[in-house]
C-alpha cells in the first residue's frame, strides 16, 4: 500500500513551542532583545540586565502574541490549506492538508477509512462536541509560570499526559508507517500505543521510539496466535498489551463506502480476499501461522478470555473500549491494570454516547484503584484538561496525529503534539495548576 504525497516543507523555527523551552526560550530571548536593541531609550547595560531577567525567568517571555506578529508572515496555499506542518494554528488545519494529500494520491478510500465512524458519524462527532458541556474554572493570582505537564503510568514517566491511539494501517499515510509515528512521539517523549494491525512491527516501532511503546491486541480467534502476538510485544519491551473489546459486532462505516464509490484503484491489489491474506500483509504476524484465523475482531470474547489473556500477559494488561462502571468493576475483579474510556473515534457503535460523557461513571467504578485513561475527540489542549479533571490519567488522539502524518509525516505529527502540548500548558497556567496532580475536579463545571 503506497504512502501518500505530501508537502515536505521542514519545521521552521516559527514553529518552536512552549514544551520546547529551551530552544524557544533561545528565540524568544533573541527576538526581545533585538527589539530592545532597536530601542533609543537603551543602554548597554539595561540591555544586559533584560537579558539577566529572561534568564532567571524564561518561560516569562513564552506564548506571547507578539511573537507571532514579529515573526515572518505565513501565507496559505492558493486552495486555503497549509503547506508546511510550522503553518498549522490548531490541529484542525491539518485535516484538509490530509484530505488533499489522500486524493492526490487518489486514494479516497484511504481518506475514508481514516475519517469513518459508523452509521451517520453521529457518536464520532459527539466524542468532540461533548467537551462544550464542560467549562473550565480558571484561578488567578498564583505564579504558574514553570508547569511540569508529566504524567506517572504503571512507574512510567510520560512528559506529556497525551498519548497516541492505536490506528491500524498507518501505511495508508506514510510508507513507514507506526515507526515514522514513534521517531515524532519520541522526540517530545509522548507514549503511543502500536495497533496489531498496523503495517510497521512492534519491534520496529520500539527501537524508533527509544523506550517500547504499549501493544494493542486483536486476539484473533486462535489463541496460539493470540500467545504468538503477546510473546512479540513483551519480547520486544512492551510494557502493557492493550486488548480492544468494543469491535465485536461489525460495522458499517458509511463514510468509507461513499469515499469508495469515488476511489477508481483495484483495491484488490494490496486488499486481497481472504482474511489470511490480509492480516499476513502485517508485520506483527509475520512468521505466526494464521492459517487458522477466521476473524480479527468479533471472536465472542467474554470475561473469561480476559482471564485467559491475564495469565499469560507478565506486564501490564489494559482494557480499551469500556463505556460503563459495571464493566470497570468487572474489570477490576478480573485483575485488570488500566482502562481505556473508548468508542473506538465513533467507529464501533453508533450509541451517540460521547467517551467524555461516561468518564466519571468509569473513574468512579474503579475508586481510583487502576488508572483510567480516555480518548476520541480530543483537538484542543483544553479538552486534554478537561479530561484529566474528570479523572483521566492521560488523554489519547487517534485520527489527529494521523492528519499530521499523511500531509507532512514526521514533521506533522511532531507539530500536532506541539500545538496540542503548547496550548494544554497554556490552560494550566491559567487555571493555576503547576503540575498535573492539581488538575482535579474543581478545575471544570457544567456548561
Ligand atoms: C483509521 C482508524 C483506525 C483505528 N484502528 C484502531 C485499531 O487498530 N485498534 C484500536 O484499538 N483502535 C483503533 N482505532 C481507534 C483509536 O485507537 C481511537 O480510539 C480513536 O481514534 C480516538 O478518537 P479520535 O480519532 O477522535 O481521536 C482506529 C481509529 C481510526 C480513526
Amino acid at each position: 500500500m503506497p504512502g501518500l504525497m505530501r508537502n515536505t516543507t521542514m519545521l521552521t523555527t516559527d514553529a518552536i513551542g512552549a514544551s520546547d523551552v529551551p530552544h524557544r526560550t533561545m528565540i524568544a530571548r533573541r527576538q526581545l532583545l533585538r527589539f530592545f536593541a532597536g530601542s533609543p531609550l537603551l543602554t548597554a547595560g539595561s540591555l544586559g540586565t533584560i537579558a539577566s531577567l529572561l534568564t532567571a525567568n524564561p518561560q516569562q517571555a513564552l506564548a506571547q502574541s507578539y511573537d507571532v506578529l514579529r515573526g515572518s508572515r505565513r501565507t496559505l496555499g492558493s486552495d486555503g490549506i497549509i503547506t508546511s506542518a510550522a503553518d498549522a494554528l490548531d490541529v484542525f488545519e491539518f485535516e484538509p492538508a490530509a484530505k488533499k494529500a489522500a486524493f492526490s494520491q487518489e486514494a479516497p478510500a484511504h481518506w475514508g477509512y481514516l475519517q469513518s465512524g459508523v452509521d451517520g458519524d453521529v457518536t464520532r462527532d459527539a466524542n468532540h462536541t461533548a467537551y462544550a458541556k464542560y467549562n473550565i474554572r480558571v484561578r488567578r493570582l498564583i505564579d504558574a509560570r514553570k508547569v511540569d505537564t508529566s504524567v506517572k503510568i504503571f512507574g512510567e514517566t510520560w512528559a506529556s499526559p497525551i498519548f497516541l491511539c492505536p490506528v491500524s494501517s498507518l501505511g495508508a499515510y506514510d510508507p513507514e508507517a507506526g515507526v515514522t509515528v514513534a521517531r515524532a512521539t519520541a522526540k517530545r517523549d509522548h507514549q503511543m500505543i502500536l495497533s496489531t494491525v498496523d503495517n510497521a512491527s512492534i519491534v520496529d516501532v520500539n527501537k524508533a521510539h527509544g523506550r517500547p511503546a504499549w501493544f494493542m491486541l486483536y486476539p484473533t480467534d486462535d489463541w496460539n496466535v493470540t500467545k504468538a502476538l503477546v510473546q512479540r510485544a513483551e519480547g520486544a519491551g512492551s510494557p502493557a498489551v492493550v486488548l480492544t473489546v468494543d469491535r465485536q459486532g461489525g460495522r458499517n462505516t458509511e463514510t468509507l463506502f461513499r469515499e469508495r464509490r469515488l476511489d477508481q484503484r483495484d483495491c484488490t491489489g494490496c486488499h486481497t480476499p481472504g482474511f489470511t491474506n490480509e492480516v499476513s500483509r502485517k508485520a506483527n504476524f509475520a512468521d505466526i501461522d494464521v492459517s487458522k484465523v477466521t476473524n480479527l475482531y468479533g471472536t465472542g470474547m467474554t470475561w473469561e478470555f480476559v482471564d485467559r489473556l491475564r495469565s499469560i500477559v507478565k506486564g501490564k494488561l489494559v482494557l480499551k473500549g469500556i463505556m460503563t462502571g459495571e464493566d470497570a468493576k468487572e474489570a477490576l475483579r478480573h485483575g485488570v491494570d488500566g482502562l481505556i474510556v473508548s468508542n473506538h473515534g465513533g467507529r464501533a457503535e453508533e450509541s451517540g454516547q460521547a467517551t467524555i460523557g461516561v468518564l466519571t461513571e468509569v473513574v468512579d467504578g474503579v475508586g481510583g484503584r487502576i488508572p483510567v485513561l480516555i480518548d476520541g475527540g480530543v483537538r484542543r489542549g483544553t479538552e486534554v484538561l478537561k479530561a484529566l479533571a474528570l479523572g483521566a490519567t492521560a488523554v489519547g488522539i487517534g485520527r489527529p496525529y494521523v492528519w499530521g502524518l499523511a500531509s507532512f509525516g514526521e514533521a506533522g505529527v511532531d507539530r500536532v503534539l506541539q500545538i496540542l502540548d503548547d496550548e494544554f500548558i497554556t490552560i494550566m497556567r491559567q487555571v493555576g495548576a503547576v503540575n498535573t496532580s492539581q488538575i482535579t475536579r474543581n478545575c471544570v463545571t457544567s456548561a
